[in-house]
């Protein structure tokens, strides 16, 4: 069992943030991560950067290519929090407190980028691997934090809610309110008790669920799955943000070609070599917002019957520079037959990030009392329909810090919960579940959410996908009750519970609206 002020569950940018800031604070801070390696999360893979601000910038004009990237649906107020706040919380949380290092010109200044959606250049990075300096000067800090207790290679089954799981039926009157979670250490396979004051919900997203994605193995979705469970409100589900361009190669692994490629001049082109965006998009064209630029590809690859379309970079930029800005992306095509600087980049889009989630407030508060989601597992409406690129990195940041301070405001000494009120965990298993089982499983829900919930949607596609995962749920449910709990089965229950719910969410919305289109 453990009991501590707040309980962090996730890792990355989002969690790590939160947890930083209650630790300095004084506050006693457990931070779960289900991998290994504490630094493990999609934060850890991102290329192209955070959102800082641009020569000429306000709040004002980031808050405005916010909102027309998320096709207006998005909640204003956040978009301006996130405008407002965000560049000096990079000075003082990035780069003062934890020493992350960004690339800067040769006068010293942080050097800008340029990405889709963005009206100027206005973002930093650290060559193409942001995400992996970030991460390591984060988790560096937090692991010699002495308020901090870093639990890896544990996995939150779900979250303790009073209704839920105290022995006192009678909670069930009060209002709902979260204490903690069930833990799963991977290595004892026991299962623990994570009592706290205030738990914060930060497990990322739900690319893993697709076929195809830059999302790295983790990202199934649990915290979504969790959530729902607890019965916590979730919006936008439908919102599934495509990135237009990973690397393809016929049973070759997937990675992101970072959108940074085309902000420094790439092109699309088909086989040929000849550009299409300017059919699709003529005024931003290649740089266009990534819902529009994913269909753009996909149509040309249906109308075209073509596997991949392809970015030239090599006609744009000279060899040293296409090494200097994006050596990781260069090592990786390499690697896999492809010289950038001279060869064309073979590329499909595929899932990355997840728009919609758990509803929060401005300060993080999601509809269970002491319950807080953070990131991309969260919803404010910052995104909106759609993400404008490298807005999520600084998302992670500014509403870690937001759910911090709401929580420091509002945290007392005092521990009303205690493991002898709650339900002890019942491992009701009775054999090891089978990994075949298990894969099988898990490629058929990402067949299903490729093929009928992907780019382009259709209600005989969403009806089809709907009743094909209510099946699977049911068999997935029986299997979770039999066998003796896994990472792994934790996992599949999770992502075929975030298929439904993203597919549902789809089914419901009739209106093609930023990265959520339907053809019918
Ligand atoms: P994550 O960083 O994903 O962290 C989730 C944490 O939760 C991990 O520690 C994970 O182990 C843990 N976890 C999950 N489930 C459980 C569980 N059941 N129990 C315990 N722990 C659990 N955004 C940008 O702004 N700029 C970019 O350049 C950029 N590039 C990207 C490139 C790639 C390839 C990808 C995949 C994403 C990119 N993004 C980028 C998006 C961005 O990286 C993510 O949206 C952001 O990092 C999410 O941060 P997070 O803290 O919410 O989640
Ligand atoms: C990229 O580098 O293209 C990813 C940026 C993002 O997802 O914001």
């Amino acid at each position: 069992m453990y009991q501590s002020d707040v309980l962090v569950i996730g890792s990355g940018i989002a969690g790590g943030i939160t947890a930083l800031q209650l630790a300095d604070a004084g506050l006693e801070v457990l931070l779960v991560t289900r991998s290994k390696d504490p630094t493990d999360s999609n934060t850890y893979y991102a290329q192209g950067g955070i959102i800082y601000k641009g020569k000429s910038d306000s709040p004002k004009l980031l808050t405005k290519d916010i909102i027309l990237a998320g096709a207006n649906l998005n909640n204003e107020k956040s978009a301006y929090i996130l405008a407002k706040e965000g560049p000096k919380l990079i000075e003082d949380i990035l780069i003062k407190r934890l020493n992350t290092s960004f690339d800067r010109d040769e006068n010293g200044q942080l050097s800008l980028s340029l990405e889709g959606g963005h009206s100027i250049s206005r973002i930093i990075h650290s060559k193409d691997a942001t995400g992996k300096a970030i991460e390591i000067s984060l988790i560096n800090v937090l692991k010699k934090h002495p308020n901090v207790k870093i639990l890896q290679n544990h996995t939150a089954i779900d979250l303790l809610t009073m209704s839920h799981h105290s022995k006192d039926k009678k909670k069930v009157y009060l209002e709902e309110e979260c204490c903690g979670a069930y833990i799963f250490d991977n290595e004892t396979k026991k299962v623990l008790h994570a009592i706290a004051k205030r738990t914060v919900l930060a497990t990322g997203g739900i690319g893993q669920i697709f076929l195809r994605t830059t999302n790295p193995k983790g990202a199934r979705g649990d915290g979504l799955a969790m959530a729902s469970r607890a019965r916590t409100r979730i919006i936008n589900a439908e919102y599934i943000q495509f990135h237009p361009t990973t690397f393809y190669k016929e049973y070759g692994p997937l990675f992101l070609i970072s959108e940074a490629v085309r902000g420094a001049g790439g092109k699309l082109v088909n086989k040929n070599g000849a550009t299409f965006m300017e059919k699709y998009s003529p005024e931003w064209k290649d740089l266009a917002t990534r819902d529009i630029v994913a269909r753009s590809i996909l149509n040309e690859m249906l109308t075209k019957s073509l596997s991949n379309v392809y970015i030239n970079i090599y006609s744009y930029l000279s060899k040293n520079k296409i090494k200097k800005l994006f050596p990781n992306i260069y090592r990786k095509c390499l690697e896999n037959g492809v010289d950038i600087t001279q060869d064309l980049i073979p590329i499909v889009p595929s899932a990355h990030y997840f728009c919609g989630g758990v509803w929060t407030d401005e300060w993080g508060k999601t509809t269970i009392r002491n319950l807080y989601a953070v990131g991309e597992v969260a919803c404010n409406g910052l995104h909106g329909a759609n993400r404008l690129a490298s807005a999520s990195l600084l998302e992670g940041l500014v509403w870690g810090i937001r759910a911090a301070k709401d929580i420091l405001n509002n945290i007392t000494n005092l521990f009303q919960f205690n493991k002898r009120d709650i339900l002890p965990w019942i491992d009701t298993g009775i054999e090891d579940p089978d990994p075949a089982l298990i894969q099988q499983d898990m490629n058929v829900i990402k067949h299903i959410m490729w093929n009928y919930v992907g780019l382009i949607r259709s209600t005989k596609r969403l009806d089809r996908a709907i009743r094909e995962l209510r099946n699977l749920e049911i068999e997935i449910e029986h299997f979770y009750r039999i066998s003796r709990i896994t990472d792994s089965l934790i996992g599949l229950r999770n992502s075929v519970q975030s298929a439904l719910i993203i597919t549902t969410a789809a089914w419901k919305n009739h209106n093609s609206c930023g990265c959520h289109y339907r053809e019918l």
